[in-house]
């Protein structure tokens, strides 16, 4: 048994979006979250500042005691995941992309092969890593990725049940659905749950697949191998850090956090 937290990170609001499936599947769990919503997005920065951000939310993590980091970023995941894991070798470190692309190929043994579609950010596109893991266990899976830097930013200014976001939406992704007759979408970035409704609104057919959902049965997994779960006796509270404690990040805190009372959000910023 482990009480001590679990530290969650991303580049802003998309992180929260485990929040749900992680109180869901292991209740006696406590996390820090990091938000950099200062400094999102970093999907279109270059790996070396999207390291050093990394770097220093993850020391700050680990300067709060936790006992596994979660990375729920995919940007972060693609482009970090091997530096992390070097700079903490005592620590589980989890990405968000492995789990999902573990869940794709177990789930092409039991269904017809049918091309599967990726959107990320430019940096997680630019990676190819969803169809480098995948294909490496089996080549047969056709997947095809499209970038849509757009939907970050108006994501974490709120700008979801909006015509501008459905416009953006039609944008990236009505071409690229046609082109490839894709029937899944993997949503390769955090953010992109907040507009889940949108795209089953406007893709009623497209099965969406959600990686941020997917990494907490990894976490579980894991911890429960290594008797690292919570006790039931674990109380106290959720700690949610941003560098900008902007009105959506609370909005997003309370929508994920529902009624529970126990999470306090305080502010803290690095210095450049
Ligand atoms: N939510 C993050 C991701 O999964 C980062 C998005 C960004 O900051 O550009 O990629």
């Amino acid at each position: 048994m482990d009480n001590r937290p679990i530290g969650v990170f991303d580049s802003g609001v998309g992180g929260l979006t485990c929040i749900p499936t992680l109180q869901k599947l292991l209740p006696n769990e406590r996390v820090v979250y990091y938000g950099d919503t200062a400094r999102t997005p970093y999907g279109s920065k270059t790996i070396d500042t999207i390291r050093e951000f990394s770097y220093q939310i993850a020391d700050y993590l680990i300067s709060h005691d936790v006992k596994m980091i979660m990375i729920v970023c995919n940007t972060v995941s693609a482009t970090c995941l091997d530096a992390l894991r070097n700079r903490y070798p005592n620590i589980p470190i989890i990405g968000v992309v492995e789990p999902m692309a573990n869940r794709i190929v177990r789930d092409a043994k039991n269904e017809e092969n049918k091309p599967i579609g990726v959107i990320g950010t430019k940096v997680t596109v630019k990676s190819g890593i969803y169809s480098t893991l995948v294909r490496k266990k089996n080549p047969n899976i056709e997947m095809y990725s499209k970038a849509c830097p757009v939907f970050v930013p108006l994501i974490e200014e709120g700008i979801v049940k909006n015509e501008i976001m459905d416009l953006t939406i039609h944008y990236y992704l009505d071409d690229f659905i046609k082109e490839h007759d894709l029937k899944k979408l993997v949503l390769g970035c955090t953010h992109y749950p907040y507009i889940k409704k949108n795209l089953k609104r406007l893709y009623p057919d497209l099965e969406l697949l959600n990686p941020s959902a997917e990494i907490v049965n990894e976490v579980k997994e894991i911890l429960t191998a290594r008797d690292m779960l919570a006790g039931e006796d674990n109380v106290g509270e959720h700690q949610c850090y941003a560098s900008d404690l902007s009105e959506n990040f609370y909005h997003m805190i309370n929508l994920v956090f529902e009624d529970d009372k126990d999470v306090k959000v305080s502010f803290k910023k690095f210095n450049e």
